[in-house]
């Protein structure tokens, strides 16, 4: 199984080595809980995100879509309770001038002896525990005194709530339905660990669904079972995923019952979504601090309400994480180590290499050929740097399904070879059926 041989250090190490994600900042030492996303990782990220929209939108007909902004009016965060309640329990060590999760003590390292945990050592000097809010504060107007203090969205979700009432009137939508979110949130972490786990900025890929009341334990039961298996559909063995309810004391304020799904990472079990029961809190709150009616009336019956919510909240660059993990594999080919990623094929960041066996008689001519009547129906990869089992080695680790070679024998017959990154068989197909084929075959995967 492939999760017997990864290790955070190898996806850290493939991820900078074929350029996926890195540090943000480097030239200048890099910045805390930042990374950038190379090509690869770009494409595998859109990717990810795309098959989270096929699944609410494409696949069902009770979701629309929204983008909202960023920065919202200050009194969202008020209303939210974020405010007040969005905190982190932080000590500083006197000593060593770091300051640390008080709650996440005994799996840190101590700033000066990095073998034991913060307050383990005799020098530590911890101050008490101290609760600083998440979010990042800025201004808005042409000089900072005197603008209005405003934040970064810590969760997409609040601007589905200010929204519902516009959504509702010209989605002519009624409970149940959901809307959908993807877009960047912001919170100021402070522990760095586990690469791409926790980053201060990061996609969530959220959707509010909108439900009578009465039917908000059905609901909140059907979400947790299909994002579950938006997971398995999607590749990961569903041995390393599970759904791990909150007890009383984890839940958020806003919600009556929360389930994690959770991966089991090269560091432990951690979460990848949180599927939670909100009630009515979000829009009975928005309700009263802005002094709309934020509730569904029929217009048939009269009959009105204020519907209650259910929300799969997802991380992109957790589930990116999580599909890379469970497709990082090692085996030994032709003697030597061979890394492969057997990322599922809606998901790799091209779906097949276009590789000229030789760097001339015809062979790259041809093979442009091939590679140009390719990218009209798939991503596709023209590579002709360095030998030809590099360049294998390399598509394997970017996890590209499938691979086309152009030789001798294609120009005399116009067929090629065609590898499977898994099976690694090869067998030679004509150029004529070739974008047929990987279709069917991509589709089918
Ligand atoms: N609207 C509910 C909400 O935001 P959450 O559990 O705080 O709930 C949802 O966040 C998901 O967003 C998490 O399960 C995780 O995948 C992702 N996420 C949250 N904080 C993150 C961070 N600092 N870095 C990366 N992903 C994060």
């Amino acid at each position: 199984m492939p999760g017997d041989v990864v290790t955070m250090d190898k996806i850290v190490s493939l991820c900078k080595r074929r350029g996926f994600i890195f540090p943000a900042s480097e030239i200048y030492g890099g910045i805390a809980n930042t990374y950038d996303y190379g090509h690869y990782g770009v494409l595998l990220k859109q990717n990810v995100v795309g098959e989270w929209w096929r699944s609410m939108i494409q696949d069902r007909d009770d979701v629309v879509a929204l983008d909202s902004a960023i920065i919202q009016h200050p009194k969202t965060w008020e209303a939210s309770g974020h405010l007040a309640g969005f905190t982190d329990p932080l000590v500083d060590c006197r000593t060593c001038k770091q300051r640390f999760r008080a709650d996440h003590l005994a799996e840190l390292e101590c700033g000066r002896r990095p073998s034991k945990h913060p307050g383990e050592d005799a020098q530590c000097d911890l101050t008490d525990p101290r609760d600083f809010n998440l979010m990042f504060e800025t201004s808005i107007g042409p000089v900072k005194e005197g603008g209005t203090t405003v934040f970064l969205r810590p969760e997409t979700a609040q601007g589905i709530f200010l929204d519902f009432k516009q959504v509702l009137q010209f989605a002519r939508r009624k409970p149940p339905f959901g809307i959908a979110q993807v877009g960047k949130s912001f919170r100021n972490e402070i522990t760095a660990r586990n690469f791409i786990f926790r980053t201060l900025e990061f996609e969530q890929m959220e959707m509010e669904f909108f439900v009578p009341p009465d039917q908000a334990r059905h609901w909140y039961e059907h979400w947790m079972a299909e994002r579950l298996d938006w997971y398995t559909r999607l590749g990961i063995d569903a041995v390393g995923l599970r759904l791990r309810a909150h007890d009383a004391v984890e839940l958020s304020h806003y919600s009556s019952a929360t389930s994690d799904v959770e991966y089991r990472f090269p560091f432990g079990w951690s979460e990848l979504e949180g599927i939670a029961n909100r009630g009515d809190f979000d829009l009975r709150q928005h309700a009263q601090h802005s002094g709309e009616k934020l509730e569904f009336v029929d217009p048939q019956g009269g009959e009105r309400y204020v519907p209650h919510v259910i929300e799969p909240a997802a991380g992109v660059g957790r589930s990116l994480l999580a599909f890379m993990c469970d497709a990082y594999d090692e085996d030994e080919l032709g003697g030597e180590r061979r890394t492969v990623l057997r990322l599922h094929p809606a998901l790799a960041p091209v779906k097949v290499a276009v590789l000229p066996l030789l760097r001339k008689d015809g062979h790259p001519e041809l093979a442009r050929e091939v590679y140009a009547s390719l990218r009209r129906h798939v991503k596709a990869e023209y590579d002709d740097g360095g030998a030809i089992g590099r360049r294998y080695r390399r598509q394997d680790e970017i996890g590209t399904p499938f691979a086309v070679t152009v030789d001798h024998q294609s120009l005399e017959d116009r067929t090629v070879t065609l590898r499977d990154r898994d099976t690694l068989a090869q067998e030679r197909v004509a150029i004529d059926g070739l974008a047929r084929v990987l279709q069917e075959r991509l589709a089918v995967q």
